[in-house]
């Protein structure tokens, strides 16, 4: 089995965005727009990173849950389709903390010092104390988002590069300490650079929610009528010339009007042919017409509730199954005890605490009673985690339907012998009594049968098996010579 099961032959695509409730168009533009693209062509995972919103707004998590809400909402209603991509929630998939940990434990200070934004956020939040651990952190909470998922690419804007840049350098160095079968866990993903063409907002200022000048993708027509008309132009006087590019109305044309419309303003503007009255109008045309699926899909969704919450929880499935496949090579690879491998330890352990058949056993005289005498113990012992069903004398059944034949035998000269029914069984369990009355039990799993039942020797009475000590431990006499079984004894995982 490979570590990498969930992988499909499409390309992997990645990425994540903070709640920061309703979207407007610059992240419409800037990123979903591309998104609903991809999911065409790679096997893609968006998320909604709403750990990161903790990363600069500690203090004030009422709007939290709502924020992480709409923007789910604003996924689908752009058409991100939940049958094609996996949509998320990043605090669903715990994995993303744990390989946050470890990666801490990695990556130098100074790497994260160097990240732009995290003197530049400081700047620009001078009323925000963004001394914190997790802020510092930030950028490596997001390289644990990517390489969780080891996708290919990971699309985002350019803003984002240096993030990527030190994703791909913790991966290398993660790669560098810790190696699984010799290969290498990451792969180093690359960054697929959204084109964000420039969207002012309605006051001529960049387009941001905090500023209110934004046009939100859930806008309706007549709101949308409204933001537009009321924006601040280029051309305070009708006589003045503009240009489309210093305008909030003409980069709306430069996104969402077709080419003839967009030079016929151009022109108008540049050359003060048109009024911005006019240019308004044809920018809410083309504006509300790009968003007219997009209002229908939001208010199918608005009629049937029940879809955001099936794409979240569908969603945290996929993403936990490919997170649970990373981790476990993580975990590998790095050396951590598995729970697993404890268990494991555990249930054999407690196998070879040795059952010790009763005294009693010597004096009796009838076979059967003896078989009773001998299983006894271990069939309770078993039954606690893999019931056994009884299905004719020496036969039981497992959970999943597997018939299991169970022997026992006492040594004599380093040697035990059984004698088993000549019919097929899916496992073979041999109980071996030494001449302490311990009992050892080697629990031969399908494949071993089917490889050697038909050669084990025959007599009138059915199949005779026979065990010897040797310098290795126990193994079984074949017609073909020795079969190793050590490595079987107390290995339960063929009574499933
Ligand atoms: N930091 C990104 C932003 O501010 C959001 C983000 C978090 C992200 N984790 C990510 C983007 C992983 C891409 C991949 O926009
Ligand atoms: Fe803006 Fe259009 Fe007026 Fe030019 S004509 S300034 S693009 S509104």
């Amino acid at each position: 089995m490979t570590d990498h099961p969930t992988k499909t032959s499409r390309p992997r695509a990645l990425s994540g965005m903070r709640p920061t409730g309703k979207l407007h168009l610059g992240n419409y533009v800037g990123a979903l727009q591309n998104w609903v693209k991809l999911q065409n062509t790679h096997d893609c995972f968006f998320f909604v990173a709403d750990w990161h919103a903790l990363t600069t707004d500690y203090d004030n998590t009422s709007q939290l849950a709502d924020n992480t809400l709409e923007v789910v909402l604003d996924f689908l209603a752009a058409g991100l389709d939940p049958e094609r991509c996996a949509i998320f929630v990043q605090s669903h998939v715990r994995e993303h903390a744990e390989l946050h940990l470890l990666f801490s434990m990695i990556t130098p200070l100074g790497w994260l010092e160097r990240v732009p934004s995290f003197k530049e956020q400081q700047q620009q939040m001078p009323n925000k104390d963004l001394h914190m651990y997790g802020f510092l952190g930030y950028p490596l909470l997001q390289t644990a988002d990517i390489l969780l998922y080891r996708p290919d690419f990971v699309p985002v804007g350019e803003d984002q590069s240096a993030h990527i840049e030190l994703t791909r350098e913790v991966a290398r160095r993660f790669n560098q300490f810790y190696k699984l079968n010799d290969k290498p866990v990451f792969p180093e993903p690359q960054t697929l650079l959204t084109p964000s063409p420039k969207l002012l907002g309605t006051d001529k200022r960049k387009m941001s929610k905090s500023y209110g000048n934004s046009i939100l993708l859930s806008d309706e027509a007549a709101a949308v009528e409204q933001k537009i008309k009321n924006s601040v132009t280029d051309r305070p006087k009708l006589t003045d010339r503009g240009s489309p590019d210093r305008c909030p109305v003409g980069n709306l044309h430069q996104i969402f009007s077709d080419k003839e419309r967009l030079s016929h303003i151009t022109q108008g503007c540049t050359q003060a042919t048109i009024t911005c009255v006019e240019c308004k109008a044809l920018a809410v045309e083309s504006v509300n017409a790009h968003l007219a699926p997009i209002r229908e899909r939001r208010h199918a969704l608005a009629q049937n509730p029940g879809k955001v919450r099936q794409t979240i929880q569908h969603g945290a499935q996929k993403a936990i199954a490919a997170a649970e496949e990373t981790m476990s090579a993580v975990r590998d690879a790095i050396g951590l005890l598995r729970l697993g491998a404890v268990a494991e330890l555990a249930a054999r352990e407690e196998a070879t605490a040795a059952i010790k058949v009763p005294e009693a056993i010597t004096s009796v005289k009838n076979e059967d009673e003896r078989w009773e005498m001998r299983t006894s113990e271990w069939l309770e012992r078993i039954n606690r985690t893999y019931p056994l069903k009884k299905d004719r004398p020496r036969t039981f059944i497992t959970r999943r339907g597997r018939k299991v034949g169970l022997y026992a035998a006492a040594e004599e000269n380093e040697t035990w012998k059984f004698l088993l029914e000549d019919r097929p069984i899916n496992v073979l369990v041999l109980l071996a009594q030494d001449k302490d009355r311990n009992l050892r039990d080697y629990v031969l799993p399908p494949k071993i049968l089917q490889e050697h039942w038909k050669k084990l020797a025959r007599n009138g009475d059915g199949v005779e098996i026979v065990l010897k000590r040797g310098p290795n431990g126990i193994s079984l006499q074949t017609g073909e010579g020795e079969l190793a079984i050590e490595q079987y004894a107390g290995d339960y995982s063929a009574l499933q």
